[in-house]
């Protein structure tokens, strides 16, 4: 039989996170301390996360408990459909079998659901009240509205200004969920302040929004923090798509050779390939693992590895990760959550111990994969997911020409429904590709804070 589609039973939902910690060869550098330069201990993170996550975030337990509350809301959706991609194959003539993972299928439409309700849910027990966040492209400020709706939660969310004024349907579905969006930079903050009388016509960066969200965060003992992805409690939370994944794969009757997902901060992408990477460093499973990020904002492949800000006006810790400079403020690629300065650290250090790849992809090449995989899948992906395509398309042809059959997984991390001026845009040839010269890198890297 020719099937298109592996579905879990509800009862078959994973009950549990899987945390890449415990399989490391060697660990992590820790988070440190803005001012001291110390390493982080639970209390500096205190006035921003609730404790549950912060220890989390240092766990080194294998396998994390997720709560029956939070498995309850996932069922809404998960476990999300494995598709074989047959129709991409045979347009793309290749003897390699394609699978992707997607979670379009959460309220929200991507990926960032599954670790907005873990993160409300831990908040909401722990007495929070309020919770203030950025967002980019708007997924995550979406998933995080739908989560505060569900916990009863207020939602603040500052939103990266050009985003804002493209994509006011995102805006409208925050609204719609209950939160409160504010363009980046504001009048609201000091930082947004400083900016905008330096820069008033500044559109605005995921750096200056976190910025703006950490400061209205440490001012009310009610209010917490929430990250999107780079965190590892973040990268945790999203483990559950590669378990479940490991196992349609075994329904298939099938093991990935190479699994592709695309980076921003890196959370979907470690949530579908940590549970197989665990499996790697475990020595039971090989597979490439490639990691795919905008030419525009080339973090992984011409970042520097080495401790940096997460934000703009340095508020957040200092963590060890692949970065462009937290002053960098990424060109307008439609891509918006891929405009990120830095990566997830254990994403960074994964790379740096050669366990996976990172390859950059240009613009046009994304939606030009997007725009086969809307035609011949039918499902039309968010700009960010067209990363992924784009990267999973020349693998598919380079077996093509190698004439080898190897299976590839990849993460359809969400839907574009609410990004078709991006596309409107592409077909009507306005779209440009960015490139970030060595230059450019150099400079804002001169930026550093410099750690002993
Ligand atoms: C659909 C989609 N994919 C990918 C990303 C990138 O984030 P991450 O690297 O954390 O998965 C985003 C971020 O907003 C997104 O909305």
């Amino acid at each position: 039989m020719n099937t298109i589609k592996y579905l879990l039973d509800e009862d078959k939902m994973p009950t549990h996170w899987y945390n890449v910690a415990a399989d490391l060869p060697t660990p992590a550098a820790p988070a440190l301390h803005p001012g001291t330069g110390q390493p982080l201990g639970p209390a500096d993170l205190a006035p921003l996360f609730p404790m549950a996550l912060i220890m989390q975030e240092v766990s080194t337990e294998r396998s994390i408990e997720i709560p029956d509350e939070v498995q309850q809301i996932y069922r809404q959706w998960r476990p999300s459909p494995l598709f074989r991609a047959r129709r991409l194959e045979k347009a793309l003539d290749t003897p390699a079998k394609i699978y992707y993972k997607y979670e379009g299928v959460s309220p929200a439409g991507s990926h960032k659901p599954n670790t907005a309700i873990a993160q409300a849910y831990y908040n909401k027990i722990e007495g929070t009240k309020r919770l203030v966040t950025e967002t980019g492209a708007g997924q995550w400020g979406s998933s995080l509205a739908f989560a505060g709706a569900l916990f009863g939660l207020e939602v603040e969310i500052y939103m990266v200004k050009v985003s804002y004024n493209q994509k006011p349907y995102r805006r409208a579905l925050m609204e719609v969920y209950g939160a409160r969006v504010v363009a980046s930079p504001s009048t609201e903050t000091a930082c947004g302040r400083a900016i905008l009388a330096e820069h008033p016509d500044s559109t605005g960066s995921l750096g200056i929004a976190i910025s703006e969200a950490v400061e209205m965060a440490v001012q009310r003992d009610d209010t917490k923090y929430a990250l999107g992805s780079v965190l590892n409690h973040v990268m945790l939370h999203q483990t559950v798509i590669g378990e479940e994944a490991i196992a349609q794969m075994e329904m298939a009757g099938d093991y990935p050779d190479v699994i592709v997902g695309c980076t921003g901060g890196g959370s979907n992408f470690a949530g579908l390939t940590f549970p197989f990477i665990g499996a790697k460093l475990r020595g039971e499973r090989d597979v490439r693992v490639i990691a795919v990020e905008p030419a525009a904002c080339p973090t992984l492949t011409k970042g520097k590895f080495t401790y940096d800000f997460g934000d703009t006006a340095h508020l957040t810790p200092l963590v060890k990760m692949h970065t462009l400079g937290s002053t960098f403020v990424p060109s307008g690629i439609h891509a918006g959550g891929l405009r990120y300065h830095g990566m997830g650290p254990l994403v960074s250090h994964l790379l740096d111990l050669g366990t996976i790849d990172a390859v950059a992809v240009q613009q046009l090449e994304t939606f030009s994969a997007g725009l086969q995989f809307a035609r011949t899948e039918g499902i039309l992906p968010a700009p960010e997911s067209n990363h992924a395509v784009a990267a999973t398309i020349r693998e598919a042809l380079r077996c093509k020409e190698e004439g080898k059959s190897e299976t590839i997984l990849f993460n359809l991390s969400g839907h574009g429904h609410f990004d078709l001026q991006a596309y409107m845009d592409f077909q009507a040839g306005t779209l440009k590709d960015f490139e970030y010269s060595d230059e450019e890198v150099a400079m804002a890297l001169a930026g550093l804070p410099s750690v002993g």
